[in-house]
């Protein structure tokens, strides 16, 4: 298996394509925004363009990028450079393991999620109807080269809504770490200096001991979906109504802005906090997360039912026979794993973010 070479540095963006490892054919893969970061570089390089957001994670786009891809002649020896959030280098990552029966790539995560998590462990994947990343494989990118400073243009929405995943990987590490994130202000990560690459590498550094010891997600790798079984239900129904949105606008842009990733992974976190102490296990650690996701102004309350979840939950555990696997915090540092937990509890933990009146 490939090994991934990972190198943080402030305006490594600048210096692409001198850190790349050799190749004699490259393409870049970027969406609208980040195009524009792009350094001059990389201008002679042929490249696809995708809309950004969520949306372009789906078939047809992979096949867009696919027809690019053959379009520009990439042989079997190219590279493929995917530079920006999660969505783009999911669908490079994705794109890149598919052209020529796979072709290698590297990752330039742009966004906080994609720096802490997205881009490194070589999961890829796109999106069928509500079914979150149920499309993918594993092709593990020959670098991921992380510039702290491409989080000085990140909108601060995307840059708090990373807080969400920065403080799944904190619970796992441990209480040092998570004091430190508890303490964090968007604006210091915003400024990209030395805290924002110290805390991307800690934060990455969780993420690389367990892909390390589980590369395919059979065990010890499932520890990194804490916050997630929960997390991707929301997410799930708020894909789902802004599909909606856009039907009804007949096939337009798509308007309604639904959470994004690390809101609702911060959310999922809160309600394995919940489920951590329902299953017997000290409180403590949910006001804590819910705390500093207040601080950091993300939504600590969703917009569904606890039914409308449920049956979310429900939906995606009839893909697995055993039931689903819910990581549970019981304090910093400390989790465990529990296959198909009771209804009742799932019910309760769910109540813990809730709709209001
Ligand atoms: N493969 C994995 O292991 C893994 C892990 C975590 C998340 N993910 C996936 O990642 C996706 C979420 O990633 P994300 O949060 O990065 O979202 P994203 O890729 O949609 O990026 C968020 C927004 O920020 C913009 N943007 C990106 N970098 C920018 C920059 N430097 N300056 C200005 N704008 C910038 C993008 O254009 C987009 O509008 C989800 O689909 C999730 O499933 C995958
Ligand atoms: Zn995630």
């Amino acid at each position: 298996m490939t090994v991934t070479r990972v190198l943080i540095r402030a305006g490594l963006l600048r210096d692409l394509p001198a850190e790349l490892p050799d190749a004699p054919q490259r393409f870049v893969v970027t969406d609208r925004n980040v195009e524009r970061l792009l350094p001059p570089s990389l201008a002679g390089l042929p490249r696809h363009v995708l809309p950004p957001g969520e949306a372009s994670k789906d078939w047809a786009t992979l096949g867009e990028l696919l027809e690019a891809l053959a379009g520009a002649g990439l042989q079997r020896d190219a590279q493929l450079l995917a530079v920006g959030g999660g969505v783009v280098t999911d669908l490079g990552g994705l794109a890149a393991s598919l052209h020529r029966r796979g072709i290698r790539w590297c990752a330039v995560p742009t966004t906080l999620v994609g720096q802490v998590d997205a881009a490194f462990g070589g999961k890829t994947a796109v999106n069928l109807g509500a079914g979150k990343n149920s499309v993918g494989t594993f092709h593990v990118p020959d670098a991921v080269l992380i510039d702290p400073g491409a989080l000085a243009s990140l909108p601060v929405p995307e840059l708090r809504a990373g807080l969400g995943e920065v403080l799944k990987s904190a619970v796992l590490s441990g209480e040092a770490l998570l004091a430190d994130v508890e303490s964090v202000a968007p604006a210091e990560l915003a400024a990209g200096g030395a805290r924002a690459a110290s805390l991307v590498e800690r934060c990455l550094a969780v993420k690389q001991v367990l892909v390390a010891r589980d590369p395919f997600d059979e065990d010890a790798r499932q520890l990194l979906n804490l916050g997630h079984t929960f997390g991707h239900a929301f997410e799930a129904l708020s894909l789902r109504d802004a599909r909606g949105a856009r039907d009804v606008r007949g096939g337009g842009e798509l308007h309604a802005r639904g959470l994004r990733h690390g809101e609702a992974v911060g959310l999922g976190l809160l309600c394995a906090a919940r489920l951590a102490v329902l299953c017997g296990g000290a409180p403590g650690l949910e006001a804590r997360l819910s705390a500093a996701l207040r601080r950091w102004e993300l939504p600590v309350t969703a917009a569904w039912a606890t039914d409308e979840v449920l049956a979310a939950l429900v939906h995606d555990k009839k893909r697995r026979a055993d039931g689903q696997l819910f990581v549970l915090p019981e304090a910093p540092g400390r989790v465990r794993m529990l296959r198909a937990p009771q209804e009742r509890f799932v019910r309760a933990a769910l109540e813990a973010v809730a709709p209001r009146g």
